[in-house]
């Protein structure tokens, strides 16, 4: 399997002093008030869409629309076919305009140098850079967000005897997000499992041909819990590498281009979390959490915890 990446870049490396300042800042803005607090709207929610507003440089405010956008674009079932096209038109006039803006006056953030770059390349047509900067504008908030709360529900009901060694110890929380982002899936939606994808050429998959143009289902969920790969009950061995590479963030050209920024904020967030909240815990039954169920996404709508 290609494109599975081994080591993380130097370019998400660059971006580690600037996630570790915005969880400081988000837990220092979370413990001030004093328990209890909700976990989801005080910290999982709050971290992926200011550290990507913070790499693009784009005003604080616009946070929660780019939220109402990430929502429309990908998350919720129940919404009405023409607010989607309403809200996605929206969504693509706010990052054109970002484009013009950026291409007038750049600065040193990611996007200006998307656009410096692209423009540079020149047959690069507008509306696909358009589309790349809505994708990395919104693609990592809700799978970013999710994945967080996840994991933080699971660790604070399931692990409280892991949550300590997280806190003490940086390469634990690196390990553990691994397995936690391999482990949990994003969302389950038993009516359309798995992500269409178009086969490019032949394939011959368990002694079947599927032939170039067919759609098939993807199920890496499924792919993930391959037992000739995977042993089970892979959170029992949190700390432990993982036997193989994850598919968590896809394989091939569409492969996850925020993958490395993904495993970087949850670490830190996991570790910094325990580290300065050590006896965090959630203050009511699991039972009486509500989820929230998207389209592929599914975490808690709150985590009222105290300390
Ligand atoms: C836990 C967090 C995340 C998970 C689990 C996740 C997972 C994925 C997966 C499975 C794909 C599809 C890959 C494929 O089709 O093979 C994808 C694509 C993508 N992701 Fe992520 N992602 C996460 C975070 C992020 C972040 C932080 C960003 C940007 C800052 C991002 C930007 C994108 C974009 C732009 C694409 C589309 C790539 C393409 O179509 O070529 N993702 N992601």
């Amino acid at each position: 399997m290609t494109n599975l990446i081994e080591a993380p870049p130097a370019a998400t490396e660059q971006w580690r002093p600037l996630v570790a300042a915005v969880v400081d800042r988000l837990l220092d803005d979370l413990v001030r008030p004093g328990p209890p607090v909700d976990l989801v709207a005080g910290y999982t929610r709050l971290l992926p869409t200011t550290v990507i507003t913070r790499i693009l440089d784009i005003p604080g405010e616009d946070r929660e629309r780019l939220w109402h956008w990430a929502e429309f674009g990908f998350a919720t079932t129940e919404r009405d076919p023409d607010d989607v096209t309403r809200a996605m038109k929206d969504f693509t006039a706010y990052t054109a305009q970002l484009v013009s803006t950026r291409r007038r006056d750049p600065g040193d953030d990611l996007l200006s140098t998307i656009v410096q770059a692209t423009d540079r390349e020149g047959d690069i047509p507008e509306h696909q850079l358009v589309h790349l900067l809505c994708g990395l504008l919104v693609a990592g908030q809700e799978t970013s967000a999710t994945a967080l709360a996840n994991a933080v529900f699971y660790l604070l009901t399931e692990r409280p005897d892991a949550w300590r060694r997280i806190g003490a110890d940086e390469t634990a929380a690196a390990l553990a997000t691994e397995r936690l982002l391999h482990s949990i899936p994003l969302g389950i939606n038993p009516e359309r499992p798995g992500s269409l994808l178009r086969t490019a050429e032949d394939v011959e998959l368990g002694g079947v041909t599927i032939p170039a143009g067919d759609i098939v289902a993807a199920d890496r969920t499924a792919a993930s819990q391959d037992p000739h790969v995977f042993p089970p009950h892979s959170l029992s061995r949190l700390f432990t590498p993982l036997e193989a590479g994850t598919l968590a963030f896809g394989a091939g050209p569409h492969f996850c281009p925020g993958a490395w920024l993904a495993r970087l904020q949850m670490q830190l967030a996991l570790h910094r979390l325990a580290a300065r909240l050590p006896n965090l815990h959630l203050t009511t039954p699991t039972t009486a959490i509500t989820w929230r169920h998207g389209t592929s996404t599914r975490s808690p709508l709150h985590l009222p915890a105290a300390w």
